[in-house]
């Protein structure tokens, strides 16, 4: 399977690469800022893409990475930025790396990738308990959860448009995994998942989920700080 990672360069990204590039059927392509630890990883089935969701070049970066894609199996829409900010103080850069990164990125690969997008491909939409109807909030994450918040409706609503070309769209919303975000976000938090037993779970439902989901916002999550 040709599969699309973002975020990879750490956290729940860097397992995803890690676990899926054990399957040697599979070819990844990991996008991230940040490759050192991709490249130490030495895998000869990851190829390394360093794409900044925030950068003016970002369409011709992703236009560049399609380019050499045969036909994308599965994409991890997993990169994610956090800024933790009372809502007074919150910056337009704030607002708006919190939407380049967790919508437009995402939003902007899908379109990049559709001409690719086989019959039977799976695009998996990282989101958060924080964007998540009904769920436990937090101050300070007005612009994260938000933005998460869209990422979901945007599932269901990619589901309900590319259903008829047989593109499976779904969302997982994770609750706290023990990453470097969380520990900037809520400093001293033990998370009860790290990020190798979530990639375990978020691995195996991008690659057989879409059999059993279309549209779904799925909770994920033991608990949420
Ligand atoms: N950890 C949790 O408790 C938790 C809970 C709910 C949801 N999530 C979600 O799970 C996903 C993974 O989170 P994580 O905890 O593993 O976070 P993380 O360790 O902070 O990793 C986030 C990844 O996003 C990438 N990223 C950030 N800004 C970017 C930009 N401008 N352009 C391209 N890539 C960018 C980073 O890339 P670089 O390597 O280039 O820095 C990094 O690889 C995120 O979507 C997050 O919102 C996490």
């Amino acid at each position: 399977m040709n599969i699309i990672i973002t975020g990879a360069g750490r956290g729940i990204g860097f397992e995803l690469v890690k676990k899926l590039s054990s399957n040697f059927d599979n070819k990844i392509y990991a996008v991230s800022r940040n490759l050192d630890r991709i490249e130490k990883l030495g895998a000869s089935n990851v190829m390394h893409k360093s794409i900044d969701f925030s950068d003016e070049t970002l369409d011709e970066k992703l236009g560049m990475l399609i380019e050499e894609i045969e036909e994308v199996d599965v994409i991890i829409n997993n990169a994610g930025f956090l800024v933790n900010q009372p809502f007074e103080k919150l910056s337009k850069e704030d607002l708006l790396r919190s939407y380049e990164v967790n919508v437009f990125g995402p939003f902007r690969l899908i379109q990049a990738a559709l001409p690719k997008l086989k019959k039977g491909s799976h695009v998996v939409n990282i989101s958060s308990m924080g964007g998540f109807q009904g769920s436990a909030k937090f101050p300070g994450l007005s612009a994260y959860s938000s933005s998460k918040a869209a990422i979901a409706n945007l599932t269901e609503l990619l589901a309900e448009e590319l259903k008829e070309k047989e593109i499976a769209v779904n969302c997982l919303a994770l609750g706290a995994v023990q990453t470097e975000m969380l520990e900037e976000a809520f400093p001293g938090y033990q998370a009860p998942t790290s990020p190798a037993e979530m990639a375990k779970f978020i691995a195996d439902f991008a690659i057989n989920g879409s059999k059993y989901f279309n549209g779904k916002i799925l909770p994920v999550s033991l608990s949420t700080p």
